[in-house]
């Protein structure tokens, strides 16, 4: 399988890629400078030279790829005071990989975090989403990065032949 990472040089996407590559996977891993490329070119993956922003080249990845894992996230500038820029163009990025995935039955993963739900019970995708008893509202930050995971669960209703999912990894644990 082809196999599109963002994220690819990261905590989590440093443990995917070889995961992928050693299954026998053809990884290609967007990287934005030499050492994340050098190091998908280490782990026996392909490089895509690029950024978030370049939507463009996100698509076109997505579309060469029979999937796409995405694990970027301008933390740089999320945890400095720009959380709501670093959301925004996160959202953005997705809706890319939405686009260039439509119609298909590629699968579709994004990485997000359970920050701001109850502890000591099951996460839904209905938490944060106005006055149901059973779910919990969200705040702050988990609040504005909520509209990236929402948007990835509205690619599944949308074009049901897709096969998103959400996985938050603390604990790790898969919304659809
Ligand atoms: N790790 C956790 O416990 C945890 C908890 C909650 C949520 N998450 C979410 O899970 C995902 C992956 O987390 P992680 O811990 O693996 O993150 P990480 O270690 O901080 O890695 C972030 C990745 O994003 C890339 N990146 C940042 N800005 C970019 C840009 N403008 N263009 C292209 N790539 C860019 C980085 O590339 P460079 O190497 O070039 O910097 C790096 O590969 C994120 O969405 C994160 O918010 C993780």
């Amino acid at each position: 399988m082809r196999v599109f990472i963002t994220g690819a040089s990261g905590w989590i996407g440093s443990a995917v890629v070889p995961e992928l590559t050693g299954a026998g996977h053809q990884v290609t891993g967007l990287a934005r400078s030499d050492a994340p490329a050098a190091a998908l070119t280490a782990a026996g993956a392909q490089v895509h030279r690029g950024t978030l922003d370049d939507l463009d080249g996100l698509r076109n990845a997505a579309a060469a790829s029979d999937g796409v894992i995405h694990l970027a996230f301008k933390h740089d500038i999320a945890f400095s005071g720009g959380f709501q820029d670093a959301a925004d163009a996160d959202r953005r990025a997705i809706e890319a990989f939405g686009q260039a995935l439509a119609g298909s039955d590629r699968p579709f993963v994004i990485a997000s975090g359970t920050l701001g739900l109850a502890p000591g019970r099951v996460a839904t995708e209905r938490d944060g989403n106005g006055p149901d008893p059973a779910a919990t509202p969200l705040i702050g930050g988990a609040a504005t990065r909520r509209g990236s995971a929402q948007m990835t669960l509205c690619l599944a209703v949308l074009a049901p032949e897709h096969k998103p999912h959400v996985l938050l990894p603390e604990p790790h644990r898969a919304l659809l």
